[in-house]
């Protein structure tokens, strides 16, 4: 069976997508303190407010009700990502790896979560300066946490419509860095296909190939074998697509990684969609043409309920993918 939310969570997750206010209760770290989230405020003036120079990380926490224990997941793999994201940005004197974990598990610990929750590190240019560049900016570092569910429903599959908005090439502004600013990109396709009454877009790269969803990578099924997008096709290089990659290795499904054209997805036997965001999201349906039957294949299936217990921390084989927060 397809199973994974929570009501609560459901509940908070919408309430945070429709602009609610932060609970009070809420703790943030900000400008080297743990803060109430109400008050991590920026100026009007913040370079990365007025051009998107920041650089960000989604990450889950699942709490495991049997084992009362709230487990972050694969946090050093998004430390490692968002510290040379920033690099790329031209911050310099970065924490190590080790230190942002810390502060990542400080602030959900600070939080008391009895429940999944969704924390969202980031590093900004702080500077208060008029005039669009990435050099000579201070740069500061920022996580929140807030309560959070399934943002969309994985027991249904989803429908996808291909979007008429290409990815940002790599070579205007790459899609690998997880910049702030590009993320208008992906706003654009994720409302055509919201609008037009889909759930998520299939996204082109300029030469026309698939790239990902508006906010999750792509993995089809065609005669047994996964396919994926290679990371040179305009892709964020997914925390969770790696994950993936590595349940289908023991499981003994190959994984090839190469360019994935749209019509070969109209043909091909499965889909799903991965990321931090949507977790493991089977498709159903791609411009009107069911995939799979319009069901949910079994190799999609089968990877499903593995990560789900791979990620609460029921299944023993992936605990490396996990970091226990403390309670107390
Ligand atoms: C554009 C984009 N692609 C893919 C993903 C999936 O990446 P990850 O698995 O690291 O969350 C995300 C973030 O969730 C994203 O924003």
């Amino acid at each position: 069976m397809l199973t994974e939310k929570t009501k609560d969570a459901a509940a908070h997750s919408a309430a945070a997508s429709h602009g609610a206010a932060p609970s009070a209760d809420l703790v943030a770290y900000f400008e080297g303190k743990y803060v109430a989230l109400g008050d991590a405020k920026v100026s009007i003036m913040t370079h990365a407010f007025m051009y998107g120079t920041a650089v960000f990380e989604g990450i889950r926490a699942y709490w495991n009700e049997d084992q009362g224990v709230l487990y972050g997941l694969k946090l050093r793999e998004h430390m490692e990502r968002i510290r040379r994201n920033a690099g790329m940005l031209l911050m310099t004197d970065l924490p190590p790896v080790d230190e942002l974990v810390r502060t990542v598990v400080e602030t959900i610990r600070r939080n008391h979560f009895r429940g999944d929750a969704y924390v969202r590190p980031c590093f900004y240019k702080s500077g208060l300066s008029v005039g669009v560049r990435l050099h000579n900016l201070a740069h500061e570092f920022v996580v929140f946490a807030i309560p959070f569910g399934n943002y969309i429903d994985v027991d249904k599959g989803v429908r996808i419509m291909t979007s008429t908005w290409r990815r940002n090439a790599d070579d205007a502004l790459p899609a690998r860095g997880k910049i702030v600013g590009g993320y208008v990109n992906m706003a654009f396709q994720k409302t055509e296909a919201e609008l037009n009454g889909f759930d998520e877009a299939l996204v082109l790269t300029p030469d026309g190939h698939a790239s990902e969803a508006s906010a999750a990578n792509m993995f089809v099924v065609r005669d047994g074998v996964l396919l994926t997008p290679p990371v040179n096709d305009d892709i964020l290089e997914g925390v969770t697509r790696r994950a993936i990659m590595e349940l289908a290795g023991t499981f003994g499904i190959p994984v090839e990684s190469r360019s994935i054209d749209r019509s070969e997805i109209y043909v091909a036997d499965e889909m799903f969609l991965c990321g931090t965001g949507v977790q493991l999201s089977p498709v159903t349906e791609l411009d009107h043409r069911p995939i799979a039957g319009g069901a949910i294949g079994p190799i999609t299936r089968q990877l499903h309920e593995a990560y789900f217990a791979a990620v609460r921390g029921n299944d023993p084989r992936f605990m490396h993918w996990l970091t226990e927060i403390p309670a107390r």
